[in-house]
């Protein structure tokens, strides 16, 4: 590779670094906390827009089968929207514990703590001004020979929102030069034993976000049983085999297919928890957990976790609220596919464990591939 520095051609090894992301103002918070921008951007087209107010990802633009870009990821222009009532967590990382608590009542070493109810009756998200989407978090851009990032950290005093123990919380974003792909990976660590579930809540419509619909794009999610719900959303405890259900998604299938059939359900669609199947190549960090595809534009996105479960809800709370560039975002028309810890697992001692302890280290990754989808790939 050749690069003209002060007017003399010099060499430059090909695994030169990528220089550090791009980062801009994004405006303030309504009391007046200044929130930065970081661009982060793949050589292969892929660009990735995170802002500090709940490391949240603002855009996502990814090219479709013709190379044409869309921006794949609901969000809005400015902070206000995103403090508006029609944020419904768009994008950002949800916690300090993502999903719902039921009745927002957890009890940790004999002593019981109890959290906002802000989904009636039950906790949902992590709270309600001081859940880690609302605040602002510091960030730092980096690079490397492989490509471009940014680390966002926070501090959650002991006591906020409820929860016991200060949580150090440290959010990374990165974008490989080589191809079209995000890694999301979370690190925590505290100082007094406390529940920890972290997500990223995109909403995915991979025609573009403000497409009309989701219901026609086709979904795989690599897991055989799912944990089923109460009438509040809140696992009963059991986990049952999705086969002869709609919630039958071990190979692709419209999401729009069977929606309607979803008769055991408050949750108005989908807005379930799978369990994901175990890993079947163990010398691999992350677990296939979902392709979704989308054949108008050909885009394809394949996540794959560390996460032992995955949130696949619908849009079925969407209501129109007008988003970026004006755009609509319609009813059932983008797709969340949540990777985390089972929901309400803070009282459930056989699933998985949420709960960190000091001198312990939470750990967490999830990687959002996208391709293009062969053109034989219908069903
Ligand atoms: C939940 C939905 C909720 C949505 C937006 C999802 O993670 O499963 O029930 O409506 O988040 O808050």
């Amino acid at each position: 590779m050749k690069r003209l520095m002060f007017g003399v051609l010099i060499s430059v090894p090909a695994f030169c670094l990528a220089a550090d992301p791009e980062v801009g103002d994004f405006g303030k918070t309504s009391d007046g906390q200044a929130v930065e921008m970081y661009t982060l951007k793949s050589n292969d087209g892929l660009t990735a827009k995170i802002m500090t107010r709940g490391a949240t990802l603002v855009e996502l633009h990814v090219p479709d089968r013709d190379g044409k870009s869309a921006d794949v990821v609901f969000g809005w222009d400015d902070v206000a929207g995103y403090e508006s009532e029609d944020n419904q967590y768009f994008g950002c990382t949800t916690g300090r514990v993502c999903n719902r608590i039921a009745k927002g009542k957890f009890t940790l070493d004999g002593k019981e703590y109890t959290l906002a109810i802000n989904n009636e009756p039950n906790h949902l998200h992590g709270g309600i001004k001081r859940s880690l989407d609302k605040v602002v978090w510091k960030a730092t851009g980096f690079s490397n020979d492989r490509g471009q990032g940014v680390r966002f950290s926070y501090t959650s005093p002991d006591g906020e929102e409820g929860y016991p123990g200060a949580l150090k919380v440290q959010v990374s974003y990165f974008v490989p030069a080589k191809g079209t792909s995000l890694r999301i990976s979370y690190k925590a660590t505290t100082d007094q034993a406390t529940p920890v579930n972290l997500t990223n809540h995109a909403y995915f419509n991979l025609a573009g976000a403000g497409s009309e619909t989701v219901l026609d794009h086709m979904l795989q999610l690599n897991a055989d049983k799912y944990t089923p719900v109460d009438d509040t959303l809140i696992p009963t405890g059991k986990i049952e085999p999705v086969a002869d259900t709609p919630l039958d998604f071990t190979r692709m299938k419209k999401i729009g297919a069977r929606i309607d059939k979803l008769t055991d359900t408050a949750a108005l669609g989908y807005d379930h928890n799978f369990v994901l199947n175990a890993k079947t190549d163990a010398t691999k960090e992350l677990n296939f957990a979902a392709l979704l595809r989308d054949n108008s534009s050909g885009r394809t996105l394949r996540i794959s976790t560390t996460e032992p479960g995955i949130q696949f809800y619908s849009g079925n709370f969407l209501k129109g609220q007008q988003g970026k560039n004006g755009k609509t975002y319609a009813y059932r028309s983008a797709v969340c596919l949540e990777t985390q810890h089972f929901p309400d697992s803070v009282n459930h001692d056989d699933f998985p464990n949420t709960i960190l302890k000091p001198g312990e280290t939470f750990e967490s990754t999830t990687m959002y591939q996208f391709g293009i989808a062969k053109p034989a790939e219908k069903n």
